[in-house]
């Protein structure tokens, strides 16, 4: 790139959020862009996205992040979904081992449709519910590590982590 365009350049990455449905992809989102909660939230049809502004470095970088349904049958097209990300969270619930036994799965999926290294975090949500949960964080480090992601478990009703998980995606890509 020249470098007499430095000056005001902006940046534009694009990150999805994949994980089964009900594990709250919506709710990280919109803790992380308005922080909002909404405990009775719909699942997501189709696909919605959301641009937050960050400052790396002093540059001003915009992260646009994707957020499409866990359930197969209100999901957007695949391919179109994953074209272009540069980084992803994969999310499961802490309280639900199902949740978690699917994060091979959209793993697969994410490499078979991203055409770049895309950083990745895998994502335990619901840390706030330690009383019912039913995946320890070893577990979770071992897959991340495993698989060579970051890990980080995460609580969109209380906040715990939230801003650090995406900043970290971001960061990692910048
Ligand atoms: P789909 O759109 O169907 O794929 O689901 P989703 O992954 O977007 O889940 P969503 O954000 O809609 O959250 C599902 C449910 O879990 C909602 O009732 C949320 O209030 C709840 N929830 C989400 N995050 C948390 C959390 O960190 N802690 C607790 N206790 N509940 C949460
Ligand atoms: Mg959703």
């Amino acid at each position: 790139m020249d470098s007499s365009d430095d000056e005001g350049e902006e940046y534009l990455f694009k990150v999805v959020i994949i994980g089964d449905s009900a594990v709250g992809k919506s709710n990280l989102l919109s803790r992380y862009a308005r922080n909002e909660f909404n405990l009775h939230s719909k699942a997501t049809i189709g696909v919605e996205f959301q641009t937050q502004n960050m400052e790396i470095d002093g540059k001003e970088v915009k992260a646009q992040i994707w957020d499409t349904a866990g359930q197969e049958r209100f999901r957007a097209v695949t391919s179109a979904y994953y074209r272009g990300a540069v980084g992803a969270l994969i999310v499961y619930d802490i309280t639900r081992t199902i949740t978690f036994d699917s994060v091979p799965r959209w793993l697969e999926e994410l490499k078979t449709h991203s055409d770049t290294t895309v950083a990745t975090m895998l994502v335990g949500n619901k840390c706030d519910l330690g009383n019912i949960r039913a995946v320890s964080v070893e577990d979770g480090k071992n897959l991340a590590e495993k698989e060579g992601l970051f890990f980080m478990e995460t609580s969109a009703l209380d906040s715990t982590n939230v801003k650090t998980a995406f900043e970290l995606v971001i960061r990692e890509i910048y």
